[in-house]
């Protein structure tokens, strides 16, 4: 079984979606950049393996990287899923996980990238919003789209309601995405992420399916 390693820094529902969908892994640890989070208490709650590689301990965001980088190693973590994880990650972090690093952002990339997604939406008008899980390349939020999954934006909606309306969306594809991803289903290749099988679950409705794909 892979071992997989879920970075969070807040809340951790994301992380709480991966746990509860049975990954078809071992998960080595869930580690946060900062102590006292709902996310950390809900994982030692259950047992499961919990660090704080706290990046206030480090005078550069290189130094934390790299002692970030061998807690994980030191887990045997395989796989790194980012799962509400605030802090950018450096080039050197990224390139040593390189087709093993995937995130989720609460938007349909490459529009909105950043933070404040949902205010974002909501100014810029759009009709449809969402989110994506991609994975991680050193240039933020603009790596290869393993799947996204879309919702309206209606006129009533709010910051909170539009919020909540695309978290529900990102519960159900992350998990998907992360068992398609230890299980080697789909994978990173040549700059693009590739799924090698028709075994997708409907929800996951904005994959090009195997075959359609130019
Ligand atoms: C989620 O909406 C996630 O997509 C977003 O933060 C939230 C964390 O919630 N991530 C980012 O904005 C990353 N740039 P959670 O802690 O409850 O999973």
């Amino acid at each position: 079984m892979k071992r997989y390693v879920i970075l969070i820094s807040g809340r951790g529902s994301n992380m709480q979606a991966l746990i509860e969908a049975r990954l078809p892994g071992v998960c080595a640890g869930v580690i946060s950049n900062r102590p006292d989070t709902a996310g950390l208490a809900w994982a030692a709650a259950r047992s499961l393996p919990t660090a704080v590689v706290d990046h206030r301990a480090f005078p550069s965001r290189a130094s934390f990287d790299a002692a970030l980088a061998d807690e994980i190693e030191r887990r045997g973590g395989e796989f790194v899923l980012l799962a509400g994880f605030m802090r950018v990650l450096t080039e050197s972090f990224v390139r040593r996980f390189s087709g093993r690093l995937v995130n989720i952002h609460p938007s349909l990339l490459p529009a909105f990238p950043g933070l404040h997604t949902h205010a974002a939406a909501l100014a810029a008008g759009v009709r449809v919003h969402g989110c994506t899980v991609h994975f991680v390349t050193p240039a933020l939020d603009s790596g290869p789209i393993i799947v996204q999954a879309a919702v309206p934006v209606l006129p009533s909606d709010t910051v909170e309601t539009l919020a909540a309306r695309v978290l529900a969306q990102e519960h159900i594809v992350y998990p998907q995405a992360a068992c398609a991803l230890l299980e080697g289903r789909c994978l990173l290749a040549q700059g693009r992420a590739v799924w090698c099988d028709e075994a997708t679950p409907a929800t996951l409705a904005l994959r090009v399916p195997a075959g359609q794909a130019h």
